[in-house]
């Protein structure tokens, strides 16, 4: 969703600016600009489509962009079309001050209002233009200074947002503030970087501050940065903290795609997962899971657990439930953030909440946390962005440790989530004995094992692409699994539509008799998640009832498993595993799929239209 990037210091301020949108490219996003501040005055473009339109913009007109002073945006429409006006920066009635912003302003039709009875015009269709003219109205009329008359105006706003404005008269000061949307400072020598997070700053200073919600910044040049609230403008200590980023995580490498690179990296970062979490010796086999220790008691007297996420995480959420119900007997709900928020849900103290997002930042994610905690739930967040928002408003919580994820269908994240739920459900099993010790064990042992089955599949890309190219031109499928493979249907069928555009369905495929089966005939591809533990022979009669209707049917098997065999069209062959760690394994080939069927139709990998890797707006 939309990055926000600037900068305040000695260096010229553009080529930092244009790397740095191009490293929010990932968030998504369709029209981006920028602004770079001289002696009383700037340079101001915007163009719809790729950052690379707008460099030609610039590149074209001829002008050299000089200034220590700068801020960009990239864009992800909210109000108004995708086109040159609606993008951002924009620019206040005076022409003096220019802002970028990411959020929602709920609000904005009342604000709005008031500023044309009051001579004010709008070029844009945004809710921007309106926030930095309520700024510009507020600053004149009451001949305040740009700080006073941002922090009036943000406590007139309902909604969400990170800002960063900059008045034309004054371009060594930079003012942002956030609430919802994220937003962090780069702290160097003499130079201040922001941007929605740290990545595209990390080349430069490894001391960030994570801006808290209700918290504004004046960045002035060669001096302290004065950090406040913006409710009472009292002065608050800023907290520096190190960023930990390998450079090299954020680069594609030797792959072609960061989607492919995420899906390839999966052994290794489910190990990084199990690191210091997972011990085994020959007779101990130790979890240890910190957030779940310091709060053993908590989750023994449990009374339910309640798992909000949206998207993969929340197909991931879906997995946790088969894993916690079946280990720890506490009973768990998945539910969509957004629903959840909205539908008064019977919670109080004996409960548990498990937030799961890969950004940490998902405003649905966040809003429904924090109405979880307003009715005294236990809060536990398992999230792959340290120091993200939900990973602060937790009460205790696990990390991925998936590294960034670029591409924006999460891969890596997913698996590193299931993970995550397999070491609880494991670790509370056995602080309430309900979980065998001989299970338990092999549980632990085959959980040890998964990357290098993982890699085993990786083996099996190149049979993938082939399948891929007899398939790439189909214009529906249906995914089919059962008992814990049933979430991975659905996450194979949001990887594919994410990615490729085609439409993709996923269902229990007991479910498939009472409507899907309708939309079979020799048109349809049915891709069937067929491991023999787990629901085998049901699924080889669901497997029947497609054959009967002509369906292609591509499977997901066993090495070994000879029915499936037999009746599929297709077969992909993955080792075997314990039921329950399965999704693990089946999930991989489903990636493949998507990422092959997707690069054969020409389609942007990385960055498919209308996505955002984090979804900042509700
Ligand atoms: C967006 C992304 C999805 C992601 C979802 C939840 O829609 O495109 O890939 O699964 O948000 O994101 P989160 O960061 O909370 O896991």
């Amino acid at each position: 969703m939309c990055g926000i990037i600037g900068y305040l210091g000695y260096r010229n301020a553009y080529p930092i600016l244009i790397e740095g949108l191009k490293k929010l490219e990932y968030r998504g996003y369709d029209s981006s600009g920028i602004s770079v501040f001289f002696k009383n005055g700037y340079n101001l473009y915007k163009s719809k489509g790729k950052i690379s339109e707008l460099e030609n913009k610039i590149y074209s007109s001829g002008i050299i962009i000089k200034g220590n002073t700068g801020i960009g945006h990239t864009r992800w429409a909210t109000h108004g079309s995708t086109d040159d006006i609606n993008a951002h920066p924009h620019v206040s009635n005076s022409n003096d001050l220019v802002m970028i912003h990411n959020g929602i302003i709920e609000n904005y039709h009342a604000i709005k209002i008031i500023l044309l009875n009051n001579g004010f015009t709008f070029k844009s269709k945004t809710d921007t233009e309106v926030l930095v003219n309520l700024i510009e109205y507020i600053k004149s009329e009451n001949k305040l200074s740009l700080e006073e008359a941002v922090r009036i105006s943000l406590n007139e706003v309902i909604g969400a947002y990170s800002i960063a404005i900059v008045d034309k008269s004054n371009p060594e000061t930079i003012i942002i503030a956030k609430l919802g949307s994220p937003i962090t400072i780069g702290v160097g020598n003499k130079e201040f970087f922001i941007a929605s997070d740290p990545i595209p700053f990390a080349q430069y200073t490894k001391n960030v501050i994570y801006l808290r919600d209700g918290e504004m910044a004046i960045l002035r040049k060669n001096k302290n940065l004065d950090l406040r609230k913006i409710i009472n403008n009292n002065k608050l200590n800023p907290i520096i903290k190190k960023l930990k980023i390998n450079l090299k995580e954020i680069e594609k490498g030797e792959y072609k795609h960061f989607m492919l690179k995420e899906i390839y990296d999966q052994p290794k970062t489910i190990l990084d997962t199990l690191r210091g979490r997972l011990l085994i010796s020959s007779n101990e086999k130790t979890i240890h899971i910190s957030g779940i220790e310091s709060n053993k008691e908590k989750f023994i007297n449990a009374k339910s657990i309640t798992i909000i996420a949206c998207g993969t995480s929340w197909h991931s959420g879906l997995i946790g439930e088969y894993l916690l119900e079946k280990f720890t007997r506490i009973p768990v709900e998945v539910e969509y953030a957004s629903e959840f928020r909205y539908r008064d849900p019977i919670i109080g103290k004996k409960d548990i909440i498990i937030a799961i997002s890969q950004s940490g930042e998902t405003a649905d994610t966040l809003s429904a946390l924090k109405l979880a905690k307003s009715k005294g739930a236990f809060i536990f967040g398992i999230c792959n962005i340290a120091g993200s928002s939900i990973a602060r408003n937790v009460d205790a919580g696990a990390y991925t440790h998936a590294g960034p994820e670029i591409g924006v269908a999460s891969t890596k994240a997913f698996t590193g989530q299931i993970t995550v739920l397999m070491l609880m459900a494991l670790k509370i099993g056995i602080y309430k004995s309900t979980i065998d010790n001989k299970l338990y064990k092999r549980l632990c042992k085959e959980l040890n094992n998964i990357p290098y089955k993982i890699s085993k599949v990786l083996k099996i890309h190149n049979y993938i692409k082939k399948i891929s190219k007899i398939y790439c031109e189909e214009n529906n499928f249906l995914y089919l699994g059962r008992g814990i493979n049933f979430p991975v249907a659905l996450e194979g069928a949001l990887k594919l539509k994410e990615v490729s555009y085609i439409h993709a369905e996923g269902f229990p495929a007991a479910e498939m008799k009472h409507g899907p089966i309708a939309l079979i005939d020799d048109n349809m591809p049915v891709i069937v998640i067929a491991p023999i533990k787990g629901f085998y022979e049901k699924i080889v009669s669901n497997i029947q009832e497609i054959k009967a209707r002509k369906g292609k049917i591509i499977a997901i098997i066993n090495e070994g498993d000879v029915q499936v065999n037999m009746l599929a069209d297709h077969v992909i062959k993955i080792p075997s595993t314990h039921e329950y760690l399965c999704p693990l394994i089946t999930v991989i080939p489903l990636q493949l799929l998507a990422y092959q069927i997707a690069c054969i139709r020409g389609e942007n990998v990385d960055q498919p239209r209308n996505l955002a890797k984090s979804v900042t707006v509700e």
